[in-house]
């Protein structure tokens, strides 16, 4: 597919999906988001992409939703518009690969709420976080409200979100809204290292692993660990569960097959 806003390529088992508006720090426009929705739906279907890295064009990673297209919404225009960015950053949370988050840089608003729609986030030492909604007289609209205090827990959320002030990346690493903080040249490689020590492992694991983990987090502790058991159990089922173990006893390097 052509996009306007977005770039998508493929690199080995990686799918790099770039943010592509810097003119206007990678704002989300209702065309951009519609873009990604199309990009991981691409991804979906593409079943040699094992592992997916989002990150942004020039100095930002993406600076909100776009203020110029929502600056004279109504009611109805607004919850379109957050409905939208729901259903697609939903999308981005369920999707059965693993996303890293390469924050390059503005983190603000629905670029924050971009990477937390990621199962890990990276930075640059450049990368700013912040939800500065409150002071544009909104609330965070693509997840923020939700997502957020479930990285960094309830105080910190709050804090950030009725503050809107801006975090450094230290900060950000220091209260876990970042698993790593690299320099600005090497964030792109230390993301796809990561990702490539990801797809190393059996695909279908991962894959079970990160729906295992994403439901689990919003049942209750017995419906979760019984579902955990059902995958746990569903591994034994895949060649690469039986190419795993007898890889480990006959001390050889592994080969897995996806399957
Ligand atoms: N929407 C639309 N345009 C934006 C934008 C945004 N979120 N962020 C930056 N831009 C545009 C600027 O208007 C400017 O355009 P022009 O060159 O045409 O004037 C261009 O990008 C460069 O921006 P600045 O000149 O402001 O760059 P800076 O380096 O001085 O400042 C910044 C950078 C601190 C990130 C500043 O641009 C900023 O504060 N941006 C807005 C951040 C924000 O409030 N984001 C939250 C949006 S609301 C939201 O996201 C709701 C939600 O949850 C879904």
């Amino acid at each position: 597919m052509e996009y306007k806003n977005i770039i998508l390529k493929k690199e080995g088992k990686l799918a790099l999906l770039t943010i592509n508006r810097p003119k206007a720090l990678n704002a989300l426009n209702s065309e951009t988001v519609t873009e990604i929705n199309g990009a991981l739906d691409e991804i979906a279907a593409d079943d040699t992409v094992l592992a997916v890295i989002v990150t942004g064009s020039g100095k930002s990673f993406v600076a909100g939703a776009d203020i110029t297209e929502m600056k004279d919404f109504n009611s109805v225009e607004g919850r379109k518009f957050g409905r939208l960015g729901n259903k697609v950053f939903r999308k981005l949370e369920n999707l059965e690969k693993p996303v890293i988050a390469a924050v390059n840089g503005f983190a603000l608003g629905g670029g924050c709420e971009l990477s937390l729609a990621c199962d890990i986030r990276l930075a640059s030492t450049k990368a700013k976080f912040g939800q500065p909604e409150v002071g544009l007289g909104i609330t965070p609209g693509f997840g923020g409200t939700q997502r957020l205090a479930r990285v960094v827990g309830l105080g910190m959320a709050k804090e950030l979100i009725y503050t809107a002030k801006m975090i450094k990346a230290d900060e950000a690493f220091r209260i876990g809204l970042v698993n790593g903080v690299y320099e600005p040249e090497n964030l792109l490689e230390e993301a796809k290292k990561l990702a490539n020590t990801i797809v190393a492992n059996a695909p279908i694991a991962v894959r079970m692993s990160k729906v295992a983990i994403n439901r689990g987090i919003q049942c209750d502790i017995d419906t979760a660990t019984a579902y955990e058991s059902e995958v746990f159990g569903e591994c034994f089922s895949t060649e690469d569960q039986k190419e795993g173990m007898t890889a480990f006893v006959e001390k050889r390097e592994k080969n897995f097959k996806n399957k």
